[in-house]
């Protein structure tokens, strides 16, 4: 392990395990000292191309800082948070744009903190056909109260035709998303079409986590064209489909998303609710660039009947429901998160 002032070594380790839109992993830290932090947004490894993209650099942060807490929490740390919340620049000369400073000091370790930490553990993106069963209410109204006390709203359905509107939104937006050339380029810069790429770099999409045969997703991701292409569209289309089997519940989160401070909070308390689902053995896919493509986001506000007004917005929208175990994706080693 890197060497690392006093508990960062030991909490960053754990925490690396953050999940980011497409593993970008964009998150860095430079320890200052022992109890000490300064936390910083990487632009190289941030997703502007999209609508959206850049709000959701704070949104990613805001699920860090949620998974540091967390992790401090069950080593007997807590986190204090100096947050600087501007806009990130993606122009910017400096490619580190700063988040804000962090303080570790000493509490108590509950076993409560201790279930979380497990479930910040076992959390992963299930992107696996679903069983065809809806969550349990009491389980959606854990969340619910997650999201009301931010100040936002956790809504689900599962009425089959919006879910089935939505897996088809969903699945149009890759589409879609293709078409545009600097979305395109984008993720192809995150793609990782064998496990030795994705093993070797540590970081982006592998097709093994998508559940999609490497081969065919490196053809499908360099020829758009084939997409639109009557045969060949067709089967990618029912591969990707596959995967889609069994949803019977969809679910959104809908609330203040007009600044960075708005954007990490929604974050933080995305990731609060990803843990509880995932400690009540629900698995989750976050269905993110449905709301970062502003064609799919209409579509589906308008299935969902979602009137966004006043700087509110359905800012994240997942599937959920139960399905075995996916893949894990894989990390950077600490030294990448580090900075000199
Ligand atoms: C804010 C946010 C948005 C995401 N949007 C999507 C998405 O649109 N589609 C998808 O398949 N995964 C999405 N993901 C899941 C990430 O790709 C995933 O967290 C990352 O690849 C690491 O994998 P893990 O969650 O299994 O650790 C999103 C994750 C976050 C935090």
């Amino acid at each position: 392990m890197t060497d690392v002032a006093g508990p960062w070594g030991g909490l960053l380790e754990a925490a690396r395990t953050y999940p980011s839109p497409h593993n970008s992993q964009p998150i860095r830290v430079r320890v200052i000292d022992d109890t000490t932090a300064h936390v910083f947004y990487d632009l190289d490894r941030g997703l502007p191309a999209e609508s959206f993209g850049i709000p959701f650099g704070h949104v990613c942060a805001g699920v860090f800082l949620e998974s540091l807490s967390v992790v401090a929490a069950a080593a007997g740390y807590e986190v204090r948070e100096e947050l600087t919340l501007t806009e990130m620049d993606f122009d910017s000369a400096e490619r580190l744009h700063p988040l804000g400073t962090l303080v570790l000091s000493p509490r108590t370790a509950t076993p409560r903190d201790a279930a979380r930490r497990a479930a910040f553990d076992a959390r992963r993106t299930n992107r696996r056909p679903y069983d065809n069963r809806a969550v349990a209410s009491g389980d959606l109204a854990v969340v619910a109260g997650i999201a009301a006390d931010g100040g936002h709203t956790f809504a689900s359905s599962q009425d089959p035709a919006v879910v089935a509107e939505i897996i088809r939104v969903n699945q149009e937006t890759l589409f879609d998303d293709l078409r545009n050339d600097a979305v395109h380029h984008e993720i192809m810069t995150w793609l990782r079409f064998s496990d030795e790429q994705a093993r070797s770099s540590g970081d982006g999409l592998s097709a093994d986590a998508m559940l999609m045969p490497g081969r065919l997703l490196r053809f499908a991701m360099g020829h758009r064209g084939m997409w639109e292409a009557p045969v060949i569209g067709r089967v990618i289309k029912s591969v990707y489909l596959r995967t889609m089997r069994g949803v019977a519940q969809v679910a959104w989160f809908e609330g203040p998303f007009a600044g960075p401070g708005d954007y990490l909070e929604a974050g933080r308390l995305f990731m609060r609710s990803w843990l509880e689902l995932t400690a009540r053995g629900v698995a989750l896919h976050p269905l993110g660039t449905v709301i970062t493509n502003p064609r799919s986001h209409a579509r589906f506000v308008e299935a969902a009947g979602i009137a966004e007004t006043d700087g509110r917005m359905a800012w994240m929208l997942v599937r959920l429901g139960y399905a075995k175990t996916p893949p894990v994706a894989y990390r950077r080693p600490l030294e990448e998160m580090i900075v000199a």
